[in-house]
């Protein structure tokens, strides 16, 4: 059981070919039962400081179809320029497709995200993420409750969730943006590890 939900993602993400010699991530959750609430809320701690980063909290923007500028780079947070709008789509169908700018087959990411101010570019369509998973300005409880909820987060355990390579190519992105954008912290290695010692510890959220 643990096994199968373990190999799909893992062959999807060989099959991607993403990772460069060196970069791929193993997916070793502890032992049932192994972790305790105290590590657990330690790890959640982590996840927030990653999912609150403007690496990735600057395209978890809820409700809102308008993607964010936040983080040193930008100096004052403010709604992207240019009147970008995501749309229902996510993807700027209904306005100017988001790919227009932020897609690139170049798959050398020092080439592709170079220049500073320059959109950041990934080989994969770029969009905004979905309405629920909205993180930006978000506390650690509210985005804690939001991804254990599986109603909210696309329905995925936490083995799911840590393997959950969709964006795989963002979130690789995410911690090496290039252009003098600071990187999420930790690494995605380091985050993974983090999710599984929290869905292993039962998900805890802290209480406020
Ligand atoms: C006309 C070109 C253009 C289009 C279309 C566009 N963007 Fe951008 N985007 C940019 C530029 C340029 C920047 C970088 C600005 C800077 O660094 O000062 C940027 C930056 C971003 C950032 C901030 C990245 C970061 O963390 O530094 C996000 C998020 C983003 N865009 C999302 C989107 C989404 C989602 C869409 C589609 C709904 C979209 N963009 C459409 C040009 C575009
Ligand atoms: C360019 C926009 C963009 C950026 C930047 C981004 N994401 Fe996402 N995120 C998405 C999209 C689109 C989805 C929906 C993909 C799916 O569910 O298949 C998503 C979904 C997720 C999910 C699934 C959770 C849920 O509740 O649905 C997680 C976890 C996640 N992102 C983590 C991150 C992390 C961590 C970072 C930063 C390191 C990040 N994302 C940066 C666009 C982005």
């Amino acid at each position: 059981m643990m096994k199968r939900t373990l190999w799909a993602p893992l062959a999807l993400l060989a099959a991607t070919g993403v990772w460069a010699a060196g970069e791929t991530i193993e997916i070793n959750p502890p032992a049932e039962g192994s972790v305790s609430t105290e590590e657990g809320l330690a790890a959640w701690g982590r996840i927030y400081e990653v999912a609150s980063h403007p690496r990735c909290a600057n395209c978890h923007t809820g409700e809102s179809d308008r993607p964010m500028w936040s983080g040193p780079s930008y100096g004052k947070a403010r709604p992207h320029g240019m009147n970008i709008r995501a749309g229902e789509s996510r993807i700027g169908a209904e306005h100017i497709l988001c790919s227009t700018c932020h897609t690139t087959k170049d798959e050398d990411w020092s080439n592709a995200n170079a220049v500073p101010h320059a959109a950041p570019r990934v080989a994969a369509e770029w969009q905004l993420a979905p309405v629920e998973a909205d993180w930006f300005g978000r506390s650690s409880v509210e985005i804690c409750r939001q991804l254990r909820d599986p109603e909210r987060n696309g329905d995925r355990d936490m083995l799911e969730l840590a393997a959950h390579l969709d964006h795989d190519l963002i979130l690789h992105w995410a911690w090496a943006p290039g252009g003098g954008r600071e990187p999420a912290p930790y690494s995605l290695q380091e985050h993974v590890n983090d999710i599984l010692t929290w869905g292993v510890a039962g998900m805890p959220c802290p209480e406020n």
